[in-house]
């Protein structure tokens, strides 16, 4: 029962994502300078018929780096494939996801500065030249073997730009860092986010919730989540300023 109800909120949860967040760039609210940017290059390199140079994001978590590494995808009309830094952990594990893009299409690795050095080190070479140089033992004897991969697009994510080897770093054509959000901006996603989920809000309510999420889009969502529960239980059609005080009161909303 209690599995039950654990998956139920874990599937409520990805919905819940999945939904609120923005597909294409224009709906991608802020970053102004990395989506003008990324639109040109995305234009370019299909007019060039080529995939888009590797993307690093960075910045804080929260901030939008996992929504715009799809939005890239889609925006390009190709595939996502994604990893994680820390589960690629035999160069088997890398080959594995590399095998299975087509031309253009995006490798997504988040906490890509969690990655170990020796499949840093396998990366190079399929960032640079497309190409997998494996060693393969048997036997006791080993041979290297080269594959090659088609064109692909590496997006890279981390919160810890620091951590991210100079060699790496220098492979990315573009290198874009993710900035806290304006109040503003924050105020336009929470009212998206309450367009999408089909929950009024009004505009002192909404702009409380953009003053109180510490500058990140995550942080508003949950926050609206969170006041969406009350007003669903309180039968309530629309959450205005004095249910969300209410409701900030309770401590529920830290
Ligand atoms: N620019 C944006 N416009 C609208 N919604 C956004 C924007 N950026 C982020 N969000 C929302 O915030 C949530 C968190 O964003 P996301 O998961 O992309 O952050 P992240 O940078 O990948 O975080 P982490 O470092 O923890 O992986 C998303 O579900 C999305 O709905
Ligand atoms: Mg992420």
């Amino acid at each position: 029962m209690e599995e039950n109800i654990m998956e139920a909120n874990a599937l409520e949860s990805d919905t819940f994502e999945t939904n609120i967040r923005p597909q294409r760039l224009e709906e991608y609210v802020g970053q102004e300078e990395i989506t003008s940017n990324l639109k040109v290059f995305i234009e370019a390199s299909k007019i060039r018929n080529e995939s888009l140079d590797h993307v690093l994001l960075y910045g804080p978590p929260g901030l939008g780096k996992t929504t715009l590494a799809h939005i890239i995808a889609n925006e390009l009309g190709v595939n996502i494939k994604t990893a994680s830094g820390p589960s690629l952990e035999k160069s088997g594990d890398l080959a594995a996801v590399l095998s299975t893009l087509e031309p253009g299409d995006v490798l997504f690795i988040d906490e890509i500065h969690r990655m170990p050095k020796f499949i840093e080190e396998i990366l190079y070479p399929a960032m640079e030249d497309f190409e997998l140089d494996l060693v393969l033992n048997s036997d006791g004897k080993s041979r290297s073997i080269k594959i090659d991969l088609p064109p692909f697009t590496l997006v890279g994510a981390t919160t810890r730009a620091g951590d991210i080897s100079s060699p790496l770093r220098d492979r990315f054509g573009i290198v874009s860092k993710l900035q806290y959000y304006s109040e503003e901006e924050l105020l336009k996603i929470v009212k998206r986010t309450s367009k999408v989920l089909e929950m009024p809000i009004d505009e002192e309510a909404a702009r409380l919730i953009a003053k109180r999420c510490r500058k990140t889009p995550r942080i508003a969502n949950r926050l609206f989540k969170r006041v969406r529960d009350f007003a669903l239980v309180g039968g309530y059609s629309i959450i205005t300023l004095e249910r969300l005080q209410q409701v900030l009161v309770k401590k529920y909303l830290q």
